[in-house]
């Protein structure tokens, strides 16, 4: 079966890099692509091997980016087609692959195919974007639907100058592009895929790639908050009639000509079932797709997006347990594991604690987790650090700058009126999963900016963190979360037919405190035991595990012998090639 089969995207460990907060060369407080370029024999001694960029291009940067406005230009504070070029080989000396984030269910407004859309009805650029006349109820104007955007407000976004409404599940700033017309899907192959896949760029992540295909009735949602016109209509979004077949295509045309990865982000899909025939090898759609389950297990799930909800490392397991089976022969596809993004918080503040006494531990048994399963690791900027999330103490009004926080502040407002309580609690959950965690530059050294910029004030705040939290002390200590990161790195590699091919078998299900887990292949086997509490934690050896246990590494020195310690982490294998104790 193919899922066996080895290939080179199989073991990968991607690193995601977000260009305005990983370096600044040129000291004007954004990140940029020579202040990547400048970091790239970290990465490789780091033992990641491929990079995944995120949008670099020109753009007015409504969504950081994600808004794109020419898929061959870059956005000029980040450099230059020069620099693309140069990023581009310089990953490739080093013997790493490189890909680029491939943002085509919109554009933006400023792209020149929406500003040729808009112009006039008769453009024939017209049916590029999706275009409704008002619906017009007691004799007033209104949109088509009532759903509501993913960054608030309505899906529709009224034109003045031709007097209808255009489609943007995002920014109204970001327009759905219509892909039922097969000239616009030819254009994005042609110009923002394959242009790049001509230049050696090595695949793509795929900014919502099961959005493309709409319901075309766009049939109203559920009323669920009846205090506004617009519901959350996150089933209308993703995978439309026609999604597969869209997929398919772009596979034909573009990824299956070339040697490359193609990387789907697919949120609203959380059934393993639903998320085969995407990567099932067979079906020749996408290599392996991003999925959301565990990234929102703690928030959201109403009009209040940033609202905190407890999560249960049950489900965190179940979850875990679903994806996985994707990666098993007899399923043929694969699957990526991520706890952390630029649209989401630091996961050792999520999952485990960022408590000074408790974070090194956390971080690591967190990294032990990501990567020991089978699919495709991406570790996001800072990860390896163990960098934490912005302090409480900072104001949400004035430190957050993401659009889908400031939207978020303001539906809680609204919603709370006078409540101060339920105002505090929103706060709450904005400080513990809003998006603006993962986007805070880059801690490269104790300096100050960390290192990440020379100039006096840098895009977003540098965390406060960062004397005690940075790459250059973490270089010197062979404790640190980095020296744990670049040992696991390198066991993953070294142990590849168990961390990367072996088959995932959980144990303990139930138990709320800990993770218990086997990886194996035929008769070799290494046993993963995760506590994610901050008390002492029993654990037996499954009965399954075969042979004799022998440590392969842990995070804590001087283990006890049955009971893992506050955020430990442990790997025994059977077949040892050689003893590391990573305290
Ligand atoms: C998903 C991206 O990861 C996110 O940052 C962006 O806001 C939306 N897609 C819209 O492109």
């Amino acid at each position: 079966m193919e899922s066996t089969v080895p290939k080179w995207w199989k073991e990968a460990t991607i690193y995601q890099i977000y260009p305005a907060s990983f370096k600044d060369s040129n000291g004007d407080g954004l990140g940029d692509i020579p202040g990547i370029i400048s970091k790239l024999d970290y990465l490789k001694a780091l033992g990641v091997n491929v990079l995944w960029i995120c949008p670099f291009y020109k753009s007015p940067q409504y969504d950081m980016g994600y808004d794109i406005s020419d898929y061959q230009d870059v956005h000029a504070p980040y450099g230059t087609k020069a620099d693309i070029d140069a990023l581009i080989s310089g990953v490739h000396e080093r013997g790493m692959k490189v890909i680029f984030d491939l943002v085509v269910n919109h554009t933006s407004h400023e792209h020149a195919w929406f500003q040729e859309s808009r112009s006039s009805k008769q453009s024939p650029k017209r049916d590029w974007y999706i275009w409704k006349p008002a619906k017009m109820v007691d004799g007033k104007r209104a949109p088509p639907n009532n759903w509501r955007s993913n960054f608030g407000g309505s899906v529709w976004q009224w034109d003045e100058h031709t007097q209808e409404y255009y489609l943007h599940y995002f920014a109204p700033q970001q327009p759905d592009l219509n892909w039922e017309n097969p000239e616009v899907r030819k254009a994005v192959y042609a110009t923002a895929v394959n242009y790049w896949l001509d230049k050696g760029v090595n695949g793509f992540r795929i900014d919502t790639v099961n959005m493309y295909s709409k319901w075309l009735d766009f049939p109203d949602a559920d009323i669920v908050d009846p205090s506004t016109p617009w519901q959350p209509a996150d089933k209308f979004y993703s995978n439309g009639p026609r999604l597969h077949e869209f997929l398919k295509e772009m596979h034909r045309e573009c990824f299956g000509r070339y040697d490359v990865v193609s990387i789907g982000e697919c949120p609203n899909t959380p059934n393993f079932h639903d998320v085969l025939p995407f990567v099932s090898t067979k079906e020749k759609e996408l290599d392996m797709v991003i999925q959301f389950d565990l990234a929102s297990m703690d928030h959201g799930g109403g009009e209040l997006r940033l609202w905190h909800r407890d999560w249960s490392l049950r489900l965190f397991k179940a979850i875990t347990e679903d994806a996985q089976k994707l990666a098993i022969p007899e399923h043929d596809g694969w699957c990526t594991t991520y706890l952390e993004n630029h649209d989401q918080a630091r996961s050792v503040s999520r999952f485990a604690n960022d408590d000074p006494k408790y974070r090194v531990a956390g971080a690591k048994m967190l990294a032990t987790y990501l990567l020991t399963l089978s699919g495709t690791p991406i570790i996001f900027q800072g990860e390896e650090l163990g960098m934490v999330n912005m302090p409480p103490s900072w104001d949400v009004d004035k430190e957050y700058k993401d659009l889908n926080t400031i939207d978020y502040m303001v539906e809680l407002r609204r919603m709370a009126g006078s409540d101060k309580g339920m105002l505090e609690k929103g706060i709450y959950g904005a400080q513990r999963t809003a998006r603006d965690h993962g986007r805070t530059p880059i801690q490269w050294d104790d300096s100050s900016q960390a290192g990440f910029s020379t100039a006096k004030d840098t895009w977003m705040r540098v965390n406060d963190s960062y004397k005690e939290i940075n790459a250059a002390t973490e270089e010197k200590d062979a404790n640190s979360v980095l020296a744990f990161y670049r040992q696991l790195l390198t066991l993953r590699q070294e142990y590849k037919e168990l961390f990367i091919y072996g088959m995932f078998e959980l144990h303990e299900s139930e138990d709320d405190n800990t993770i218990t887990y086997i990886k194996r292949n035929g008769d070799q086997n290494a046993l993963v035991l995760l506590n994610f509490t901050n008390q002492d934690q029993s654990f037996v050896i499954p009965s399954t595990f075969k042979g004799q246990p022998e440590l392969l590494l842990s995070n804590l020195p001087k283990a006890g012998k049955h009971v893992l310690r506050p955020y430990e982490a442990r790997i025994y294998v059977n077949k040892g090639k050689r003893v590391v104790n990573g305290a």
